[in-house]
C-alpha cells in the first residue's frame, strides 16, 4: 500500500465515452500524472460504442478533467503530452471484432511503449455488460500474455443479489484467476476510510477500548443531500440497499469491527474483513425502518407507483467476543440533511455519578468523519470553569489539513496497476456481503420523509426505544 510510482501498463477501458471515465478515471490518471505517479510509458485505450473521433474522444476527457481533476490542466502543464497517450477505438461489446482489433492496436501500443506487455483492463460499462465483456476478452485471448502480467478492474454493481454475484464470480473466473481481478469498491480508496485503520492499529491507546467492555453501540451514518438525480432508473431497480449498504456501508462497518490483522496485506486485510462479514446475525427485517422521501416518484425513469426504499436504518449484531451485546446502528439515505458519513463509537457511562450539579454526564464518543470535514473528535467531560462542580461535554478535534485530498480513483488505479489489491473486495468477501443483506432484499412499504430531514420520524423512535440518540447528522461539533 505503499505510495509509489506505477508499473507502466497499457490501460484499456471499457465504456470510455460515460460518465465514469470523463467524470472519475481520466481526472485520476490525469492527477496521478501530474504528480508523477504514472510511468511515462502508460498507454491509455478507450474502447467504447460511440463512434467518435480521436479528436472529439480526447476533447470529452480533456472537459472532465478540467471539470473535475483534483489537479486541472492549468496547475499541470502535462496534459497535452499525456493526453497523446490516449487512444480511443469504437465497436460494439458484443462483436469478436472489436477484440481482434484491440488486439492489434494493443500490439501497436506496446511496441511504441517499449515493449512493456502489462495490460489493465477497466469494465466502465453497464454491469449487464460484464459478463459479455469478460467471455469476448477470454475468446480473444487477450486475458493472459506471455510478456506481462493482466488484470481486470470491475466497478460496482456486482452482482443484484447473492445468486447473481455467485454466477458473475463464476463467469469472471471462466477468464481470469481470482489474483487478476480487482472488484472496486471507491469508498475503500478514500483517504479517511483508510484512516481508519491508521487510528486503530497505528495508536496503542485507543484499540484496548474497542470492545464490547467498554462501547457501548456504534453509529455508522452515510447521509447525502442529493436525490436520485438523472440515475433514476437504476436506482429504481437497485434500491439504497444494493447502492449503499451491500457495498460501503458493510465495508466500513467491517473496518471498524475487524481484528487487527497480523499483516497489512491484501490477504490478512481482507481476511479480517470476512470474518466481521461471517459474524454479522442475519438481518431481519423487523430491524429496520425504510423511507422513500417525498418526491421520489416524480425523478425521471422512477416508477410512480415504486416502493424502492431510499432510506434505511438497521440495528446490526456482531457475534463475536469482541463485539457480542454491542449494536451497530447503521443508517444511509438520499435527500437528507446534510451530506455525511460518519462513524461514532459511544461509550459506556461512568460507574458512578460523582457530580449531583449535573444531572446528567454525556458519555464519551468518537467519531471519525470521513467526508465531508474529514476529521477525528474525541468528545469527554471538563469542569466547567468557575465555582462547583458542573461537567461540560468538549471536544479534542484532529481535522486533514486544507489541500484537496487525493482521489478515491487515484489511489484505486495506482494500486491496482501495481498489483497491490487490498483496497479491492476479494470473491469471497462480495458473496458474504450479499447474503448478509439477502434477507431484507424483499418488498417492503417505505415511510415517506421529507426532503432535507433526517430520515422518516420512526427512525428517530427505532434508536430512542434502546434508550439511544442519533449523532446529529453532519454536525462536526456535536
Ligand atoms: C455510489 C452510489 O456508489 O456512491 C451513489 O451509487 C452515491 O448513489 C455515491 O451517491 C456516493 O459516493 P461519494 O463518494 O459521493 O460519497
Amino acid at each position: 500500500m505503499a505510495q509509489q510510482g506505477s508499473e507502466a501498463a497499457t490501460i484499456v477501458i471499457f465504456g470510455a465515452s460515460g460518465d465514469l471515465t470523463q467524470r472519475k478515471l481520466l481526472p485520476a490518471l490525469h492527477s496521478l500524472n501530474c504528480e508523477g505517479l504514472l510511468d511515462p510509458r502508460t498507454r491509455i485505450i478507450g474502447v467504447a460504442r460511440s463512434d467518435l473521433t480521436i479528436d472529439e474522444f480526447r476533447r470529452q476527457l480533456y472537459e472532465g478533467v478540467t471539470r473535475y481533476a483534483r489537479l486541472k490542466p492549468g496547475m499541470c502543464a502535462l496534459w497535452p503530452r499525456f493526453c497523446e497517450s490516449i487512444s480511443y477505438l469504437s465497436g460494439a461489446y458484443d462483436d469478436p471484432e472489436t477484440y481482434r482489433r484491440l488486439a492489434r492496436h494493443l500490439e501497436e501500443r506496446t511496441q511504441d511503449q517499449g515493449h512493456v506487455g502489462n495490460v489493465l483492463f477497466y469494465l466502465a460499462v453497464p454491469p449487464l455488460l460484464y459478463p459479455e465483456v469478460v467471455a469476448q476478452i477470454g475468446a480473444a485471448g487477450l486475458n493472459r500474455r506471455d510478456d506481462g502480467w493482466t488484470r481486470i478492474i470491475i466497478e460496482k454493481p456486482f452482482g443484484h443479489d447473492l445468486a447473481s454475484a455467485r454466477e458473475l464470480n463464476r463467469q469472471v473466473h471462466a477468464v481470469f484467476d481470482e489474483r487478476q481481478v480487482y472488484r472496486i469498491d471507491h469508498y475503500l480508496g478514500k483517504e479517511t476510510v483508510q484512516n481508519i485503520l491508521m487510528f486503530r492499529f497505528g495508536n496503542a491507546i485507543f484499540e484496548p477500548l474497542w470492545n464490547r467492555n467498554y462501547v457501548d453501540h456504534v453509529q455508522i451514518t452515510m447521509a447525502e443531500t442529493i436525490g436520485v438525480g438523472h440515475r433514476g432508473g437504476y436506482f429504481d431497480s437497485a434500491g439504497i440497499l444494493r447502492d449503499m449498504l451491500q457495498n460501503h456501508l458493510l465495508q466500513l462497518l467491517a473496518l471498524t469491527a475487524m481484528e487487527p490483522p497480523p499483516l497489512m496485506t491484501a490477504k490478512s486485510l481482507r481476511d479480517a474483513k470476512v470474518q466481521v462479514l461471517e459474524s454479522l446475525r442475519p438481518l431481519d427485517p423487523a430491524e429496520g425502518v425504510w423511507g422513500q422521501y417525498e418526491g421520489y416518484h416524480s425523478e425521471p425513469k422512477v416508477n410512480p407507483t415504486s416502493n424502492t426504499p431510499t432510506y434505511v436504518a438497521l440495528k446490526l449484531h456482531v457475534d463475536n467476543w469482541r463485539w457480542q451485546g454491542v449494536p451497530f446502528y447503521v443508517r444511509t439515505g438520499k435527500a437528507l440533511a446534510a451530506k455525511s458519513t460518519e462513524i461514532t463509537l459511544g461509550f459506556k457511562q461512568v460507574p458512578l455519578h460523582l457530580f449531583p450539579e449535573s444531572t446528567e454526564l454525556r458519555p464519551n464518543s468518537i467519531s471519525l468523519f470521513i467526508q465531508p470535514n474529514e476529521g477525528i473528535h474525541l468528545s469527554f467531560q471538563a469542569k466547567a470553569p468557575g465555582a462547583g462542580m458542573k461537567a461540560e461535554p468538549v471536544n479534542m478535534v484532529f481535522h486533514f489539513g486544507a489541500d484537496a485530498l487525493p482521489d478515491a480513483y487515484e489511489r484505486l488505479l495506482l494500486d491496482a496497476l501495481n498489483g497491490d489489491a487490498s483496497l479491492f473486495m476479494r470473491s469471497d468477501e462480495i458473496e458474504l456481503a450479499w447474503q448478509v443483506v439477502e434477507p431484507l432484499l424483499g418488498p417492503v412499504s417505505p415511510q415517506p420523509y421529507p426532503v432535507g430531514s433526517e430520515g422518516p420520524a420512526e427512525a428517530e423512535a427505532f434508536i430512542t426505544r434502546d434508550s439511544r440518540s442519533w449523532h446529529p447528522m453532519g454536525d462536526v461539533h456535536a
